[in-house]
């Protein structure tokens, strides 16, 4: 058997057509996905629901014959597992029990008693192992320490993760032991996954542009750089795609500072500057933005083509700059494809 696209790109294959896959490809733009979760009951539920999480990660891959195929799952599960509580808010996102004491840091579990609140999610990955087409790759992935941990200490979504840094410059020594268990504890889910069936991982650090300068180095790429040095060593071979979302010039370096495969590009930088001074290292991923699922027409298929003919030169996957929104149009994903896939 030829090997999947994706794992090619990962690999450091330029391509004659990228792979295509899109954050937040199983979601509520997608009435099969509204309809499952309804037989959820809701979000969690659904996450926690092996049989119904791996449908909806099958509903995108049926639908637009996408190279990858991503575990449905949450990054906030890894801090329920570590016993924070969790819920979500309809309409507002999620909400958690607070960490900014070094008491509320000592409440929570250990690395490894994460397992027995996680088992759905790995039986969901051995599931879609079993399920997936041939062709397509099978992605599980975790949320990077800083932007869990900027959830747990907020209790929520923050616009700037306004209480991470306070609370990283109050009491720089909690802040560190949080960053350090969530390091620790993100090799054991990560490393499970892959036990189960993942053939990627990807590490979402949503919120890295808020790090600056030492704080950058500190807390995006060391945490990163531990994490995948850990997982190779474990799973040799295995290749891992990082997201430091609005990381601007810090994506320059990137990859050859923490050891990924690829960097997953927002669409905040160009792909012109990207291809010259990221994609020289390796594999990119990106960067279409997610509007254009929106707003489709001309100017989702001259961007789209625009995107691919900057990339042609290298390893590239191509992706959303970020997760496709509810009010996003499968018709335009449709296109989306279509347009990728016919474009060189
Ligand atoms: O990409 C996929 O299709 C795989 C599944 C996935 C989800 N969340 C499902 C989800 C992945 C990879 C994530 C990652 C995630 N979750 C991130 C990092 C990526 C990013 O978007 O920046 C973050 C920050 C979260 C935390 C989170 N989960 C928030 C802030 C919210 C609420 C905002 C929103 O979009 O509603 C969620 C909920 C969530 N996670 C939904 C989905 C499909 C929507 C929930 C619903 O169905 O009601």
């Amino acid at each position: 058997m030829t090997k999947k696209l994706l794992l090619r790109a990962l690999a450091g294959e330029t391509l004659p057509t990228p792979p295509i896959w899109m954050m937040r490809q199983a979601g509520r733009y997608l009435p099969e996905y509204r309809a499952t979760r309804a037989k959820a009951g809701d979000f969690l539920s659904l996450c926690y629901n092996s049989d119904l999480a791996a449908e909806v990660t099958l509903q995108p891959i049926r639908r637009f014959g996408f190279d990858a195929a991503i575990l449905f799952a949450d990054i906030l599960l890894l801090p329920q597992a570590l016993g924070a509580e969790l819920w979500f808010e309809t309409g507002e996102g999620p909400r958690l029990s607070t960490i900014t004491r070094p008491a509320d840091l000592g409440a929570l579990k250990g690395k490894d008693d994460i397992h027995d609140r996680l088992a759905p999610v790995y039986e969901t990955m051995r599931i879609l192992a079993r399920e997936l087409p041939r062709e397509t790759a099978l992605i599980g992935f975790a949320g990077a320490p800083w932007t869990v941990a900027s959830y747990m200490v907020a209790g929520r979504g923050t616009p700037d993760q306004g209480p991470a840094h306070a609370l990283k410059a109050a009491d720089r020594k909690t802040f560190s032991a949080l960053i350090e268990l969530l390091t620790e504890a993100t090799i054991e889910y990560l490393s499970a996954q892959v036990v189960a069936g993942a053939e990627v991982v990807k590490l979402f650090d949503s919120w890295a542009g808020s790090l600056k300068g030492q704080d950058f180095t500190d807390f995006a790429l060391a945490p990163a750089a531990r994490i995948i040095a850990a997982l190779k060593a474990r799973h040799p071979g295995l290749p891992v795609i990082a997201f430091p979302r609005e990381a601007g010039p810090r994506y320059v370096g990137f990859a050859r500072a923490t050891g990924a495969d690829c960097v997953a590009l927002d669409n905040s930088v160009s792909a012109e500057w990207a291809a010259a001074n990221v994609q020289k290292d390796g594999c990119v991923q990106g960067n279409l933005d997610p509007r254009h699922m929106v707003t489709g027409g001309q100017g989702l298929v001259d961007e789209t083509r625009r995107i691919v003919r900057a990339f042609a030169k290298g390893p590239h996957i191509f992706n959303l700059g970020h997760g496709i929104t509810p009010d996003g149009n499968p018709d335009n994903v449709a296109l989306m494809v279509e347009t990728v896939r016919e474009a060189r």
